[in-house]
């Protein structure tokens, strides 16, 4: 009965014994069975023996305060009053029991979140795309919140419209065609003051008539504070119609703020970050192509140092972005020719001393292009001392032997090369055998060993 009770959830407040119970188990053992399949049911046990007292009972069923002890004889009204107190009680242990319980999952929940949280900044952080990040933004919110329409809209160059950049539940055609001026509308307002914006019934605000196919709206900014507390927007997130029709909550509120704030970060870096190398790699890489137009022998040059640099990193077994660096600088590293007049560089006979002593400057002229131009990794170590030896015979600052940086040991090996076998106005390409005969020669005088033996293995000569 106690067992089916408990099983169906509507446990027993209260059990009335008396403790002799013939045939079979006496009222102590009963009380006993019914504890171990619940042991929060109130006993009232009864007794007409005046030897049963309190300290024997507890003696055979240990301390509890879920027993009274009625002696016989008693009067009705004594136990209804009695019944009565103790329902009370059993009902309030039992609200108590739940709001513990409650609690203590509210806290995991809380404990779990948090963690999700943490894991979710952890993984934007180390995203490199914006269309990477803006569809974990997405999906990470879509598995939290049950909304319709989820989007991110970011402005245009000049900050007039919001376009729709990532969103789940919005067909193609709508997201081709929806823009938003910035200033109007919910996105629009939004975007504007940097405020956030919770509307759960549409109907009773003012954008009813510009929203009509919508229940309920969150939209919040992505904010980045610079540095002296000045804000940046970068865009904003919407989530529209909440499953049915339920409101956002306040704890919902909450959750989107952080993975809005946690992502703002990473949009900022990545958003800046690939504008200013779009404008930065944009020019150079015209410039390259420009001078290397005038100059078909150095014609791909750079591309050609930059590939090996990279697979002479890679032989070396660096870190991804160390590689990246390289070869990166490996494209660039004689962009300070771009200063030096054409009629030096493509001079046909020997050059002056003059001539010579100006053509030494381009490291140091590449250096400085790269710093005015803030590029978002630091590559100018490789530029600048690209051509600077182990011995202290190169220049600009005659470094020697482990001064030189790694990437600049990597990147003068590779220059090296590919201008030997490179056909030149005055000679041939030079024959890799000799080429390697030549490297060979300079490994531990100007050269770095490892880095050429790298260049061998890669090239595989
Ligand atoms: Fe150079």
């Amino acid at each position: 009965m106690v067992k089916k009770a408990k099983a169906e959830n509507f446990p027993y407040a209260l059990a009335f014994i008396d403790v002799r119970m013939p045939p079979g188990w006496d009222g102590i053992e009963t009380i006993t069975r019914i504890w171990e399949i619940d042991p929060f049911i109130e006993v009232a046990i009864c007794t007409a023996y005046a030897d049963y007292s309190w300290d024997q009972i507890v003696s055979k069923l240990g301390y509890t305060d879920h027993i009274i002890i009625i002696k016989k004889p008693f009067e009705k009204i004594e136990i209804k009053q009695m019944a009565t107190a103790l329902i009370q009680k059993w009902n309030s242990a039992t609200r108590a029991r739940l709001n513990v319980k409650k609690l203590e999952s509210n806290l995991q929940n809380q404990i779990e979140i948090k963690e999700t949280i943490i894991e979710f900044a952890n993984l934007i952080n180390s995203l490199k795309s914006l269309d990477g990040i803006c569809r974990n933004i997405i999906d990470f919110t879509a598995n939290l919140i049950k909304s319709e329409r989820i989007s991110i809209m970011l402005p245009d160059e000049h900050e007039e419209n919001l376009y729709i950049v990532k969103s789940i539940g919005i067909p193609d055609e709508i997201i081709d065609n929806t823009f938003v001026k910035t200033g109007e509308g919910i996105a629009g307002e939004v975007f504007t003051s940097g405020e956030k914006l919770i509307i759960n019934n549409i109907e009773d605000s003012k954008y009813r008539k510009r929203y009509s196919s919508y229940d309920s709206f969150l939209c919040l900014p992505f904010v980045y504070t610079l540095p002296r507390k000045k804000t940046i927007n970068l865009g904003v997130f919407n989530l529209t119609n909440k499953q049915n029709n339920m409101p956002f909550t306040k704890d919902e509120v909450t959750l989107v703020s952080y993975v809005v704030n946690t992502s703002a970060v990473a949009l900022y870096n990545q958003i800046t970050g690939s504008k200013r190398e779009e404008t930065l790699l944009g020019s150079i890489a015209a410039l390259i192509k420009e001078r290397e137009a005038h100059d078909h022998y150095m014609a791909g040059h750079s591309n050609q140092v930059s590939l090996l640099a990279k697979g002479i990193a890679e032989e070396l077994g660096l870190k991804r972005e160390e590689i990246d660096k390289i070869s990166l600088a490996g494209l660039l590293h004689d962009i300070g020719k771009a200063e030096i007049p054409k009629s030096i560089l493509s001079k046909q006979g020997k050059l002056t001393e003059k001539e010579y002593n100006l053509i030494k400057e381009h490291p140091a002229i590449g250096e400085r292009i790269l710093n005015e131009n803030n590029l978002p990794i630091n590559i100018t170590d490789g530029i600048r001392h690209h051509h600077e030896r182990l011995d202290g015979s190169g220049y600009p600052d005659r470094l020697k032997g482990e001064q030189i940086s790694i990437d600049a040991k990597i990147i003068a090996v590779a220059d090296m090369f590919d201008a030997m076998r490179s056909k030149r106005s005055y000679r041939h390409a030079i024959p890799e055998r000799m080429i390697k005969k030549e490297l060979m020669g300079k490994a531990g005088i100007t050269l770095d060993p490892e880095c050429v033996q790298a260049l061998f293995s890669y090239m595989g000569i």
